[in-house]
């Protein structure tokens, strides 16, 4: 009885994990805001010397902001911003720019 009812603890603990590192466009959209002053409120850069992160893949995106946070890549602003940021909102912001549709013409 009692190991059964660790099991289940267990597992109810798994769960609200995989809920949490879940990829939710819709909240790093919410979280973005404080990206669009750079980076556009659809992830087209509206700064100079500044990326498009619209449609790039997520796990790109995820990677960056890791290794902003960690120190391994360093930029004045990016280092900073990347600081505070959990994992979950890491994916979420990943997740949201990643959706985003991008369409590419060739020059004429
Ligand atoms: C004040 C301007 C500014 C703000 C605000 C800002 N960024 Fe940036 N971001 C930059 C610049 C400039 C770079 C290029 C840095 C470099 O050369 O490494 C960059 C780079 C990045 C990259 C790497 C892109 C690539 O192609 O490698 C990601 C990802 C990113 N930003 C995400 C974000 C997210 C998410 C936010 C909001 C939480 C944010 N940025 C807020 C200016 C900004």
């Amino acid at each position: 009885m009692r190991r059964a009812t660790t099991v289940v603890a267990v597992l109810a603990a798994l769960a609200a994990t995989s809920l949490a590192h879940a990829q939710d466009a819709a909240t790093g959209k919410t979280k973005a805001a404080a990206c669009t002053v750079c980076h556009g409120p659809l992830g087209i850069a509206v700064a100079p010397e500044t990326p498009n992160l619209a449609g790039q893949p997520a796990s790109y995106l995820a990677e960056q902001l890791k290794a902003y946070r960690d120190g391994t890549r360093k930029h004045e602003i990016m280092s900073l911003m990347a600081k505070p940021l959990t994992d979950a909102d890491v994916a979420n912001l990943a997740a949201w720019f990643s959706s985003v549709k991008v369409e590419a013409a060739a020059p004429k």
